[in-house]
């Protein structure tokens, strides 16, 4: 008989698992954190200003502990000044030291390549990590990298870029790329002349961190068009900046009060930038009474089948597929939802079958037979956004859920479970002794 040890719980032999007891409405008004995917590429672009920053409206997320942790490593003073807000000063940082352990755990520490190229003119940083929706080339950042006179290669693990001197030039992006667009701005803003990057990505977040760099003295214009115009600068200054609301936590909480046939006020939350998920759920006969800073959501008798199709922003973002595959699954008739960015979003569709989800995916289009009432099943968490829509499932199906594997949703979601336990969610986070590891270490 395996025998676990009392200690188990300082040890690492441990998960931890979200729990739900279903069918609670959610009622009340739930407060909207920072945006990850600002925070991310933000917190790591304070590498490149070489002085003082203070960040503000910073989300609790375990990928922003692990930028922090990283930019620590490399010899920044990262110090939190409450909590939400950190002080970075990244004069004393050095390049070529981003932690090989720590860069591979998220997708976002490629950012470190356009800071680092931009700050030092090399950079040598391990390839990311992230979700899995299938294959996630880079080919478009080292193409804007070379174009701006960088020499790149990819081995053993490492991105290896250098430039004696990055000069300005002109970029047109293959498709459409936001994590493409960022990395050359970080590595534009100080090289020397004009850049123009065409074809760019256009969501809220490249705009925040073209706001927060021009706050500091960089000359970016365009940001939130498809034509980004940079006129690189000698130098960076410190300043204080607070990042946009998290679009997609918030289009999470609208499904969720959809979902429970509640209501909820979203505070926190740009709405223009929320009208792609709105126009959805309104399609689908759920009432949004927009504010300047909320959302007010109030359920639907009956929920109505409609298509969707995952584009880049101003599109139905593919970060909501899994959430609203949830709702869909609660609406009468056979909806159809097909996913225009990744490869290999559906990974959750089986895990949402064992709650009685009646779901065929065909290529990148997922055809969702509504009118199910969920049950509770024990679940994974395959990937953040999956596991969130186990969150919402969890939160309308009859009985208990047990969702494991929940790192991937604190990757990015601030305390979920006390957020919806405020508006009425029967849910807790457990932290269990774990066999399989323990089996595994001994
Ligand atoms: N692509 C290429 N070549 C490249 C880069 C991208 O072919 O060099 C392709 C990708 O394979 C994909 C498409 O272009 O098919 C779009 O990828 P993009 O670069 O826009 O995505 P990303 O930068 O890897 C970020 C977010 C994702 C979000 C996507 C789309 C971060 C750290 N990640 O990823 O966020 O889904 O943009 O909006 O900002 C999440 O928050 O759950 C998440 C996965």
């Amino acid at each position: 008989m395996l025998c676990i040890p009392p200690d188990a719980g300082k040890r690492d032999f441990v998960m931890e698992k979200i729990i739900i007891n279903g069918g609670r409405p959610l009622r009340g008004t739930i407060e909207v954190s920072g945006a990850k995917n600002a925070a991310v590429p933000i917190i790591l672009a304070t590498l490149l200003i070489n002085d003082k920053c203070t960040i503000e409206n910073v989300p609790s997320i375990s990928d922003v502990s692990l930028c922090m942790e990283i930019l620590s490593t490399m010899g920044c003073k990262v110090r939190m000044l409450s909590k939400n807000t950190v002080e970075i000063d990244s004069r004393p940082a050095e390049g070529g030291l981003s932690p090989y352990e720590l860069v591979r755990k998220m997708r976002g520490s490629y950012y470190l390549v356009g800071a680092e190229l931009g700050r030092y003119g090399k950079a040598y940083v391990g390839l990311p990590g992230g979700c899995d929706f299938g294959v996630r080339p880079i080919d478009q950042h080292i193409k804007g990298f070379k174009a701006l006179g960088a020499s790149v290669s990819v081995e053993g693990g490492y991105i290896d870029a250098r430039a004696e001197k990055l000069t300005g030039s002109s970029i047109y992006f293959d498709t459409v790329t936001v994590g493409g667009t960022i990395n050359v701005i970080l590595a534009a803003v100080r090289a020397k002349g004009n850049t123009v990057i065409e074809n760019a990505a256009r969501e809220p977040h490249i705009v925040d961190l073209a706001n927060f760099l021009n706050s500091c003295g960089a000359k970016i214009s365009g940001a939130g068009t498809d034509v980004i115009k940079i006129k690189g600068v000698d130098r960076l200054y410190g300043s204080t900046y607070a990042i946009i609301p998290d679009m997609i936590e918030a289009g999470t909480y609208m499904c969720a009060a959809a979902a429970t046939r509640g209501h909820l006020r979203i505070t926190n939350v740009i709405p223009k930038h929320l009208e792609s998920i709105s126009a959805k759920l309104e399609e689908m006969g759920v009432t949004i009474i927009e504010n300047d800073d909320s959302v007010e959501v109030c359920h639907a008798d009956d929920l109505h089948r409609v298509n969707i199709k995952t584009l880049p922003y101003p599109g139905f973002p593919t970060d909501m597929n899994p959430q609203i595959g949830v709702l869909l699954c609660l609406a009468k008739g056979v909806s159809c939802l097909t996913e225009g960015i990744f490869d290999n979003r559906f990974r959750y569709v089986e895990e949402l079958k064992r709650m009685g989800a009646n779901i065929k995916v065909d290529g990148s289009t997922a055809i969702i037979e509504g009118g199910t009432q969920l049950s509770a099943a024990p679940v994974k968490a395959v990937d953040l956004r999956a596991g969130v829509a186990m969150v919402i499932a969890g939160l309308c199906a009859r009985g208990r859920t047990e969702i494991e594997d929940i790192h991937y949703i604190e990757r990015g979601y601030d305390d979920i479970v006390g957020k919806l336990r405020s508006v009425g969610a029967d849910i807790k986070k457990v932290i269990i002794p774990d066999p399989v590891s323990f089996e595994k270490a001994n």
